[in-house]
């Protein structure tokens, strides 16, 4: 599906995790609107997939801060500016507290917040010292989760990882805010990819499943894409004045509790 507005035209964005899922979307979207993109994951991002010239892929693991920073390096140098960045590579794990094992808690910390943190450090660098666009150096978007906004029942470390990339974007979007750079988190509800299939995929899960997809009141999970769509409005012009903001594009799973009161009504 192609679209009408060019909203990247001229402008260099990277995406982690971008082999899969909603990093994938991001990355098809940001296409589509104009971007260069650098697709950077850990498993192989193939540009021939996405169709697109303005695709170039680097393999990447975000808990290698040397990596990290030799990967902005090249985009920097291969194109002069790092305008937009997605952070969407992560890992699902937890378990209750008294089970967990401090190599998994490590695991998930790693890959969820010290992943992004690193990909920030290095990318704000580089926006730091760029020309401002439009009064602006760079934008940055963040997957947290509804699960870094509330607990989850066995959770813990994928909870803990996400609450603390939703409190690092809003410092980020603090302490740069002057420097023209803007900071937002993204909390997802359920959005149906291979992270979700793996965790809810199991038959043991089918009634935890349909509990979860019932308590998004639009009584569906999510697509990628309508992250992606979020993502991008985000990282555009159009949210010029939106920063340090945790946006749950849920839907309205965090709205509240339904007790189906309304249906005794007659809804
Ligand atoms: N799917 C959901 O329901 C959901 C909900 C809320 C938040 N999120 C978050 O959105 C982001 C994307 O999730 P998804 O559902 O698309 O997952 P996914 O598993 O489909 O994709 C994640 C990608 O990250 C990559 N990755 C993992 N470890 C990496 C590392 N060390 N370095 C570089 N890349 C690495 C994987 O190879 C994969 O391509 C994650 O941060 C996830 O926690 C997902």
């Amino acid at each position: 599906m192609g679209t009408a507005v060019e909203r990247f035209a001229g402008r260099v964005a990277l995406v982690t995790g971008a082999a899969s899922g909603i990093g994938k979307a991001c990355t098809i979207r940001l296409l589509q609107e104009g971007a260069r993109v650098y697709g950077a994951d850990i498993s192989p991002v193939a540009p021939a997939e996405f169709g697109e010239d303005r695709l170039r892929s680097l393999r990447l693991d975000v808990r290698d801060e040397r990596a990290v920073q030799e990967s902005i390096r090249t985009i920097v140098s291969e194109t002069g500016r790092i305008d937009a960045v997605v952070n969407a590579a992560g890992i699902a794990g937890g378990g209750p507290v008294h089970l967990l094992e401090g190599s998994a808690w490590d695991r998930v910390l790693e890959v969820n917040l010290k992943g992004t943190f690193l990909v920030c450090k290095h990318a704000l660098v580089h926006m730091l010292a760029q020309t401002p666009i439009d009064a602006e150096r760079g934008a940055l978007v963040n997957l947290a989760s509804i699960e870094g906004l509330e607990g989850t029942a066995g959770g813990s470390a994928y909870n803990a990882s996400k609450g603390g990339v939703v409190l690092l974007t809003k410092n980020i979007a603090i302490d740069y805010g002057r420097q023209g750079i803007r900071a937002n988190a993204i909390c997802p509800g359920f959005i149906e990819t291979p992270m979700m299939e793996a965790v809810l995929g199991m038959p043991a899960m089918a009634g935890v499943r349909e509990e979860i997809r019932r308590e998004h009141k639009l009584r569906r999970f999510g697509r990628p894409e309508e992250i992606a769509s979020v993502a991008c409005f985000l990282l555009s012009a159009d949210a010029s004045f939106v920063s340090g903001q945790a946006l749950a594009v849920d839907g309205g799973y965090l709205a509240g509790r339904d007790h189906h009161v309304t249906e005794l009504m007659g809804l």
